[in-house]
C-alpha cells in the first residue's frame, strides 16, 4: 500500500515524524513524504527535519508564501502532479494549515482516500483561517484520527459518520517524548546558560496569530505588556517570521529591557527543553497549549477561543485578554495557578494506534473503495 504523508508548515513536522517511522517499519507499506514548502526558512523547516531525524522529503514543492488562495492554489497544482505520478492508495494530512486543506482537496478530487491526523478540533471561530481548513478537511476526509474525545462530538455535530472517526490520541506527544529521551541534564543546563536563564524562573513567549500580530495597535499593546513582565522575570521570545516582519512593516521600534531576550525561531529540541523548564508560557499557538499541559507548565493563551478545550478542562491552560496579561502573570508568579493532568491517550503511542488502524484498512479493501 502506497501512502503519501503531506507536510507544509512548522507545526506539521512533529506530527508526521512518528507516523513516518512507524510506517517504515512495516514492509507492506511504501511511505513517501511530500513537503509543500509553505514554510521554507531553515529554522521553520529544515531544522525540524534534522532534530526529528527525518530524511529529506521525497518531493519538495517549494510553494512559499502568498495570499491564502494563492498559496492554497499553488499547493493544489503542484501536489496534483505528484499524485498523477505516484498513484498512491492513501494521502495523510496533518493539522490545520493551508497545505492540509489544499492536499486533501487535491487527493479527494482524484478519488484517492484521505486520512486526517488531528481531526475534529474546533474553535468555532470562522475568522481563523485554520478553522476553515479544519472544517473543510474533515468534511471530505475518509479517516479522521482524533487527539481527544471532545473532537468526536464536534464531528458528530457536523454529521460525520462515527465509523470514520478513530480516537488515537495526540501524536505530537509521540515526538515530544521521543526527543526528551535524547536529551540529558548537561544539554538542558547548557541551553539555559546560553540564554542566561534559570530553571522555572523565566517566561517563554510565542506569538504569530494574525489576530494578535497583524494589527499595529494590538501588537504594540502586547509588546508593551511583555516588556513590563520582563521587569519581573526574564522573558525569552523566539520570534516567528510573521511577527518579525510586522514589527518592521508597522515601524514599531520597541525598546526592550535587558531581561527581554528576542531570538530567531528555535529548533524543536531547544524549544521543547525551554518549554519544559519555563516558569510559564505565554502563547497564541495551538500545539503549545498541548505541550504545556503535558509538562504541567502554566500556559496563558492570548486568544479568545481555543480549538483545544481539553487543555483548559484538564490541563494548565487559560485563555486571556491582553488587558489581563500582567495580572495573570502575577497569579502565576505567586503560585496561584491550577495544576493539570495529562489527557487520555497522550502517551507517546498514537502513531502505533494509527498504523494498527491503517493495517485493518489495508486488509479490508472494501473500506478503501
Ligand atoms: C502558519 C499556519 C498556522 C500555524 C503557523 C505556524 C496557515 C493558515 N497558518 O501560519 O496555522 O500555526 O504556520 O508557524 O496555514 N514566513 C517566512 N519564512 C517561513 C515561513 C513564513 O518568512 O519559513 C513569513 C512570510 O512572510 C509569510 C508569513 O511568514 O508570508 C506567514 O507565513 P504563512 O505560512 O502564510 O502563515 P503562518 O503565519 O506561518
Amino acid at each position: 500500500m502506497k501512502i503519501i504523508l503531506v507536510v507544509g508548515a512548522r507545526p506539521n513536522f512533529m506530527k508526521m515524524a512518528p507516523l513516518y517511522f512507524e510506517l517504515t517499519q512495516e514492509k507492506d507499506f511504501e511511505t513517501l513524504i511530500v513537503h509543500t514548502g509553505q514554510h521554507y526558512d531553515y529554522e521553520m523547516s529544515q531544522a525540524f527535519f534534522e532534530d526529528l531525524d527525518l530524511p529529506d522529503p521525497h518531493y519538495s514543492l517549494s510553494v512559499g508564501s502568498g495570499t491564502h488562495s494563492g498559496q492554497t492554489g499553488k499547493v493544489m497544482i503542484e501536489f496534483e502532479q505528484v499524485l498523477f505520478k505516484e498513484k498512491s492508495d492513501l494521502v495523510v494530512v496533518f493539522g490545520d494549515v493551508n497545505s492540509t486543506l489544499a492536499c486533501s482537496i487535491t487527493a479527494k478530487k482524484l478519488g484517492i482516500p484521505v486520512a486526517h491526523v488531528e481531526a475534529g478540533l474546533r474553535s468555532y471561530d470562522m475568522t481563523m483561517p485554520e478553522e476553515i481548513n479544519r472544517k473543510l478537511t474533515d468534511a471530505i476526509s475518509d479517516f479522521l484520527f482524533i487527539p481527544s474525545i471532545d473532537a468526536k462530538d464536534n464531528l458528530r455535530k457536523e454529521n460525520i459518520d462515527s465509523d470514520k472517526i478513530y480516537f488515537v490520541g495526540n501524536i505530537m506527544i509521540d515526538s515530544l517524548t521521543e526527543i526528551l529521551g535524547k536529551v540529558d541534564e548537561s544539554y538542558e543546563n547548557k541551553l539555559l546558560q546560553k540564554f542566561r536563564l534559570q530553571c522555572k524562573k523565566y517566561a517563554l513567549i510565542t506569538l504569530h496569530r494574525p489576530s494578535n500580530v497583524d494589527n499595529k495597535d494590538s501588537l504594540e499593546k502586547i509588546l508593551d505588556s511583555l516588556n513590563n513582565i520582563s521587569q519581573k522575570l526574564p522573558v525569552l521570545f523566539p520570534m516567528h517570521p510573521r511577527t518579525q516582519r510586522n514589527i518592521k512593516e508597522f515601524g514599531i521600534n520597541p525598546v526592550f529591557n535587558k531581561n527581554f531576550i528576542v531570538s530567531e525561531p528555535l529548533k524543536y529540541k531547544e524549544f521543547i527543553v525551554l518549554e519544559k523548564n519555563a516558569g510559564f508560557v505565554l502563547t497564541d499557538s495551538g500545539g503549545i497549549q498541548e505541550e504545556t499541559t503535558y509538562f504541567d507548565v502554566p500556559c496563558l493563551t492570548l486568544r479568545n477561543n481555543t480549538e483545544r478545550p481539553v487543555t483548559i478542562l484538564e490541563g494548565t491552560n487559560q485563555l486571556i485578554d491582553v488587558a489581563a496579561v500582567e495580572e495573570k502573570v502575577e497569579s502565576v508568579l505567586t503560585g496561584n495557578w491550577k495544576r493539570g493532568k495529562i489527557p487520555e491517550l497522550w502517551d507517546g503511542k498514537t502513531a502505533k494506534r494509527i498504523v494498527k488502524t491503517l493495517k485493518i484498512i489495508r486488509d479490508n479493501p472494501l473500506i478503501l473503495s
